[in-house]
């Protein structure tokens, strides 16, 4: 993810993220032109395109072409092919979390370092039918959080799965359709800087009241291209939390670093 970050810190658009946060731009970019490029596609993330922006999708587009010219045409990105990887894990964790439990089971997703990675609005299977309430928490730097929130707004992507009381009746629904509906039971998106503040302290902390974190639901945590960017002793602090087994068959720790 170098030469992308390296780029960023150039970037003349004036609301860019630079450095490190900018590469979660250019994942999402390789994830879009992958989906509209490359015949049969690893993943489908239609929201990639809302959410990259046109500096980080220049490059991706750039990388594609590399890859055509250097290996001849029709060949898969790597980063797609990583997110694909990472959610066959994931889907998995969750089939096995559920295939004990009569009824459904509540499961939390922590995906650290997220970027604008999309998977509440593209996997159906995350949906109840799978076995399992599954509570989404998105994790980002601060401004990355704004930005992903402020872009799935504009996108007119589902970011609350609360049931809400209707006016006249005080029936419970849920929220009107939205273009990209969420597929969890219900999604957070945290903002905090994993180098400075304390995984479980921002979980606890900085989520919604709504969707408080919960120390003893199995949870499947998700670190994707991100542990790399952290201080030694933040990643070593980070990686102690999310392999803690605080609930019997609880805590996997999916898609650790590769590039
Ligand atoms: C290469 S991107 C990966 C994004 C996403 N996981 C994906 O695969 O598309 C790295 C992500 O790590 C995040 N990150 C880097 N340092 C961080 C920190 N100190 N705290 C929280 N997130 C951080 C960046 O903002 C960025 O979104």
């Amino acid at each position: 993810m170098a030469s992308p970050a390296t780029a960023a810190s150039n970037d003349d658009e004036g609301n860019e993220p630079a450095g490190a946060a900018f590469t979660c731009r250019f994942t999402a970019a390789l994830r879009h032109v992958e989906t509209t490029l490359v015949p049969n596609p690893v993943l489908s993330d239609p929201l990639a395109p809302l959410l990259c922006g046109p500096r980080a999708l220049k490059l991706a587009q750039d990388e594609l072409a590399g890859l055509a010219a250097a290996q001849g045409p029709g060949k898969h990105l790597r980063v797609p092919a990583r997110t694909r990887l990472v959610e066959e894990q994931l889907l998995d964790a969750l089939r096995q979390l559920s295939s004990h439990e009569q009824g459904g089971v509540d499961v939390q997703v922590v995906s650290l370092g997220c970027g604008m990675d999309t998977r509440p609005w593209r996997l159906p299977q995350l949906a109840q039918r799978s076995g399992c309430r599954v509570r989404w928490f998105d994790v980002d730097q601060p401004e990355i959080a704004r930005l992903k929130l402020d872009s799935l707004a504009a996108a007119g992507a589902q970011t609350s799965a609360e049931e809400v009381v209707r006016p006249g009746d005080g029936q419970r629904e849920r929220p009107a359709a939205a273009a990209f509906p969420l597929h969890c039971s219900s999604y957070a998106m945290v903002g905090a800087d994993l180098s400075v503040v304390p995984l479980r302290e921002a979980l606890v902390q900085l989520a919604e009241p709504a969707q408080p974190f919960r120390a003893d639901l199995p949870t499947v945590w998700v670190l994707e291209a991100v542990i790399y960017y952290l201080p030694l002793e933040a990643a070593d602090a980070l990686l102690q939390v999310s392999f803690a087994p605080a609930h019997a068959r609880s805590e996997r720790v999916l898609g650790r670093d590769w590039s």
